[in-house]
């Protein structure tokens, strides 16, 4: 009788033995399947938790080494140092994408994360989009290249590469906290009231001499950081600057940017200049020799739909080139909403 009851017992202990055991085994393989990613999103999704999306922590220093997290900090490395990676003089022919030597947070400033200075926060969730300079409906990848073809001066990123995945992870992990439909303060440009008048050149190159060549040189070539194709101080003009095509090269958005971020410290809330000294240094600026876009007349198949301060012809007005790159700019704006009811705005 004895004998059996503690044949029972024994059997009950290896039961409870059994279950912590398999229980056990049942931790290491949810741990396993966790380390290895196997239930990881697109991007990394770090707590539910409301974040704002303005102030959030973007530093990729903090991320550990999974595989998407991998990608997100070569794409941030991509844009923070893209000379070394894609630029002309990378020492790996197969690998020159870009044709000059900017870095994406040139423009984009703070790695994509200050306000008014084209900010990255939530771009994935505005895209796709419609665009007008190709009249359809882009991909965000479409949008990457858009730079790499003007801003960068180079040519496209192969959409299926690790570099473009690389950004597109970034931009991803960028927009973890933006509302769904990405819309934020600080996306895109503070508007400034341009002024009604030919931009002054003599006013633009004392502005430029005064509070810009300290830092962008008086050639406004920039100044590389000792030893490495990085700009400490990007060039504003000439041949490893952005061509004629991109939007910097147009007066308005140029004078837009500047305001909120120039000289460098400057900040929407915060501007050391006025509206019109922008938008008069601006003038000057891209009054500059600059790399020439290839094919320009392929660009806004619908004309009317092109920016009124896109510096290269054809136009669908009869405004001459000139007053396209110095304005004044509210007569075109006028012809536009009377004749085709739109209200123009770059
Ligand atoms: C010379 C300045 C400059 C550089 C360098 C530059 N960009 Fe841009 N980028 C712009 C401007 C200007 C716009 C907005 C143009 C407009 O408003 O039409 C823009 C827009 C964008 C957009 C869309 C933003 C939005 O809110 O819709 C993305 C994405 C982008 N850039 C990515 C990049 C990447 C990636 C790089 C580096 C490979 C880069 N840019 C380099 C000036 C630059
Ligand atoms: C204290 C140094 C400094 C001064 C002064 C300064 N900048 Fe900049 N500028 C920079 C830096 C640095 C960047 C790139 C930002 C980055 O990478 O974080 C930049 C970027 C730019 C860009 C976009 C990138 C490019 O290559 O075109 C423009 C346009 C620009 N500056 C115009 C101006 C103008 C106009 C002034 C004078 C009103 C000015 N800057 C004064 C440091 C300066």
């Amino acid at each position: 009788m004895k004998k059996k009851d503690n044949y029972k017992q024994l059997k009950k202990i290896a039961r409870i033995i059994n279950s912590i055991s398999c229980f056990i085994m049942l931790l290491i393989i949810i741990f396993l399947l966790v380390r290895y990613d196997v239930f990881q999103e697109k991007y990394t999704i770090i707590d539910q938790e409301y974040h704002d999306p303005l102030t959030a922590n973007y530093n990729t220093a903090s991320l550990d080494n999974s595989k998407t997290n991998i990608a997100i900090k070569y794409g941030y490395e991509l844009f923070q140092n893209t000379p070394k990676h894609i630029g002309p003089n990378n020492g790996k022919d197969e690998m020159v994408y870009a044709g000059n030597n900017l870095s994406c947070t040139n423009c984009h400033l703070q790695a994509g994360t200050k306000p008014y200075s084209g900010l990255l926060i939530g771009i994935i969730n505005r895209f796709p989009q419609f665009r007008g300079r190709e009249n359809k409906m882009g991909t965000i990848e479409e949008r990457i290249n858009g730079c790499m073809e003007r801003s960068m001066n180079g040519k496209k990123l192969p959409i299926d590469g690790e570099e473009m995945k690389a950004f597109v992870s970034y931009l991803s992990w960028l927009s973890r906290y933006a509302p769904e439909d990405g819309k934020l303060k600080g996306v895109g440009y503070a508007s400034i009231e341009i002024p009604n008048r030919v931009v002054n050149l003599d006013r633009g190159a004392s502005i430029f001499k005064t509070k810009c060549s300290v830092c962008h040189g008086i050639d406004g070539k920039g100044i590389k950081l000792n030893n490495s194709p990085v700009y400490q101080y990007p060039p504003l003009w000439g041949e490893d600057s952005f061509n004629n095509g991109a939007g910097m090269t147009r007066v308005i958005t140029a004078a837009q940017f500047i305001k909120s971020n120039m000289p460098l410290g400057a900040t929407y809330e915060n501007p050391l200049l006025t509206d019109e000294e922008a938008y008069d240094v601006a003038g000057y600026i891209n009054q500059q020799e600059r790399p020439l876009k290839s094919n320009p007349e392929n660009d806004f198949p619908d004309l009317k739909r092109k920016p009124v301060s896109a510096p290269y012809p054809p136009y669908a007005d009869d405004f001459s080139i000139q007053q396209h790159q110095m304005g004044p700019f509210q007569p075109i704006m006028d012809y536009y909403m009377l004749e085709h009811g739109m209200k123009k705005t770059k």
